[in-house]
Parts: structure tokens; C-alpha cells; sequence
């Protein structure tokens, strides 16, 4: 029987390092405030002329290089963004291009925070049925061009960054259980309202009438995201006839390090669990938990056959878990 499991990782940060005390000085804020509601402490902020394509085609080569790869054994790209440079081409056609993975069908998936599972989860079904053998897995956002920067309720949460990671057949273990879900009913809670297909067809009509900024209600889904991951950790344990005794690491989506403590709590899992990187990074979108899942291997934190639980929540709004047999 065929498993899917993880061959390599890779991620790519900007060099830029934006501190609370540097927002201090663009908006009516203080870094006590972002620390404590928040646990941010930096975030990163890709260059300017730098596209989202370039971030995830610098964290997509490493985690090749990781594999031990070449470009040219991937017949799978899927990139997980909100940020594309476009509306099309995808951001996953670029990368094929700049890889030189000539042989990879590509894709982009657009699922918010929780992109890097719904993408990892897609590229394991193509592994198992055969239709891909390796399968290059990236989250990328530039989400710094969707934020208002004069908005201090939304600016301070967000930063740029890719991660990687490659998915291919393994003789064991793996990926050994999926739970995803959306919940459409409540998308407006987060939204970016720049005009897509709702706008009505007019020839004389100005180019978009509204500026493409993050727009959310904060304490809302503070409250879903406690619950929508609580609830996705206990439902793929289930899944994967697990208890939460059985867990060594979560690594969930960092969108606020009170919104983690709180779904330790809810599971009385320790947080000394989970894994949090939010302080350097605030919360990047889709590469959140791909940049979170390479920090806590390469530190040497998951060890090899730790049983490691991914956990995401974002708009759409979208949630889902994975365990991971590492
Ligand atoms: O990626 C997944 C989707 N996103 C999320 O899951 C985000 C979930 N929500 C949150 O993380 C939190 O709700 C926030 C961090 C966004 C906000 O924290 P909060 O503790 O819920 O604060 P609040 O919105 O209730 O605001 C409290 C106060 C308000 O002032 P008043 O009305 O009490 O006078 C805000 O105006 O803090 C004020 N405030 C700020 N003050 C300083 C809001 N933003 C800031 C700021 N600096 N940056």
C-alpha cells in the first residue's frame, strides 16, 4: 500500500524585519499593545519590486535541494496564496517555469490561512492515486500589498514569507489523516472587497472602485478560530484512532499567540506542544504553518516518529488538520 509523506522543506523569508516599534511611528499603536494581544514582536516585508511568485520559487528550490531532488522529477506544483502577482497566470506556473519543472501539471489554491493544508492534503490524494509522484507543495504571500497600512486593527497581525515542502510516496506512515472544512456562511467576517465578478458588466465603467484591503472583524473570529481548530484537532485524532495523548507537536496556523493558548486549553493539550514562531513572523497567510513546520524540524524539535498534528483556521472562512507520523 502507498503512503504520502514528507521528502523535503524549504522556506524563504524577506530580508526586511518590520518591528512593532517601527509601527509605532506609521499608526496609533505600541509594541505592548502587539506584544500582548498578539505575542508579534516583528514581522517581515518582502521588497518592494518582489512578487509572491519569487518568494515561493526561492522556498520551492530549497525544498527540492532538501529532497534531493531535481526539478525535473516534480510532475505535481500546488501553491497555496491569497497574494498571487496576478490574477493569472497562477503563481504555481511561475514557479514551474522558474524551476525548470517542465514536467509538473500546476495549480494555485486559494483557502486563506488554512491554503497550506487544503494544498497538502490535494497533493497527498495525487500521490496515493498515482497521478503524481512528487509533488511540490509551496505557501506564499506578499499579504503586505492587501493591508491598509494606516488600519492599526489590521496592519499589525500580517507579514510576508514562503514555505515548502515536497510530497511523495514513503513506505510508511506519512500523512495519515485529513479533516477539512469550510464554513461559507461566514466569509464576510474577513475580506479583501476589491470588485471581482460581482462588479456588472459596463464598458464605461472606472477600474475598481474599491481599494484592495484586508478587512475584518477580529474578535468575531478570534472566537471561531478557538473553535473551528479545537474542534478539527479532535475530529482528525478520531480519524486517525488517536487520543491527544498520542500527540508530540501541534504546529498551528499563528494568528495570535491568545488564539493558540486558548486551543491548547479548550484540548488540554500543554502548550509546551506547540509550536509558536508568531513573534518573528505575525501571521503570514497560507505560509504560516509551512514556515512553522521547517522551523520546529530543523531545530530538531519534531523528532522522526513523533506524531505531529498541522491545524489551520482562516477566511473563507476555512479550517482544517492533518496528522502527520513524522
Ligand atoms: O488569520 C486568521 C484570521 N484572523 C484572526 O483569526 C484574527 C483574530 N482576532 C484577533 O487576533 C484579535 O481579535 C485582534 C488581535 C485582531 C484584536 O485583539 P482584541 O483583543 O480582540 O482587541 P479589540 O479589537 O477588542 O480592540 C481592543 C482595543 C480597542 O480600543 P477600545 O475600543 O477598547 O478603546 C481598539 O480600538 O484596542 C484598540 N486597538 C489597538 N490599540 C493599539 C485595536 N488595534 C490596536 C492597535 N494598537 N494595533
Amino acid at each position: 500500500m502507498v503512503h504520502a509523506g514528507f521528502l523535503g522543506l524549504g522556506i524563504y523569508l524577506p530580508q526586511k524585519k518590520l518591528t512593532n516599534f517601527e509601527l509605532e511611528k506609521m499608526v496609533d499603536t505600541t509594541d505592548e499593545w502587539i506584544r500582548s494581544r498578539t505575542g508579534i514582536v516583528e514581522r517581515r516585508i518582502a521588497a518592494p519590486g518582489e512578487k509572491t511568485s519569487e518568494l515561493a520559487t526561492h522556498a520551492g528550490r530549497e525544498a527540492l535541494k532538501d529532497a534531493g531532488l531535481d526539478a525535473k522529477s516534480i510532475d505535481l506544483i500546488i501553491v497555496a496564496t491569497i497574494s498571487p502577482d496576478s490574477n493569472f497566470p497562477s503563481v504555481a506556473c511561475k514557479v514551474q517555469k522558474n524551476l525548470g519543472a517542465t514536467r509538473a501539471i500546476a495549480f494555485d489554491i486559494s483557502a486563506a490561512c488554512s491554503g497550506f493544508l487544503y494544498a497538502l492534503t490535494t497533493a497527498k490524494q495525487y500521490v496515493l492515486s498515482g497521478m503524481a509522484q512528487n509533488a511540490l507543495v509551496i505557501a506564499a504571500e506578499k499579504i503586505s500589498t492587501l493591508i491598509d497600512w494606516k488600519d492599526r486593527s489590521t496592519c499589525v497581525l500580517f507579514g510576508d514569507g514562503a514555505g515548502a515542502c515536497v510530497i511523495g510516496p514513503v513506505k510508511k506512515d506519512g500523512i495519515i489523516a485529513d479533516y477539512m472544512l469550510a464554513y461559507g456562511d461566514q466569509g464576510d467576517l474577513m475580506r479583501v472587497d476589491v470588485e471581482g465578478s460581482r462588479s456588472p458588466f459596463d464598458p464605461d465603467k472606472e477600474q475598481f472602485g474599491k481599494l484592495p484591503f484586508v478587512v475584518m472583524q477580529g474578535k468575531e473570529l478570534f472566537k471561531v478560530a478557538v473553535n473551528s481548530m479545537a474542534e478539527a484537532v479532535e475530529a482528525v485524532l478520531a480519524k486517525a484512532n488517536l487520543s491527544k495523548k498520542d500527540v508530540d507537536w501541534v504546529v498551528p496556523h499563528q494568528a495570535n499567540d491568545r488564539i493558540i493558548s486558548a486551543v491548547a486549553k479548550k484540548l488540554e493539550i500543554p502548550k509546551e506542544k506547540i509550536f509558536v514562531n508568531i513573534d518573528k513572523y505575525g501571521n503570514m497567510s497560507a505560509a504560516s504553518i509551512s514556515v512553522a513546520l521547517y522551523e520546529a524540524v530543523k531545530s530538531g524539535a519534531i523528532k522522526k516518529g513523533q506524531t505531529v498534528v498541522l491545524v489551520a483556521f482562516g477566511a473563507g472562512l476555512v479550517a482544517g488538520a492533518n496528522v502527520v507520523k513524522w
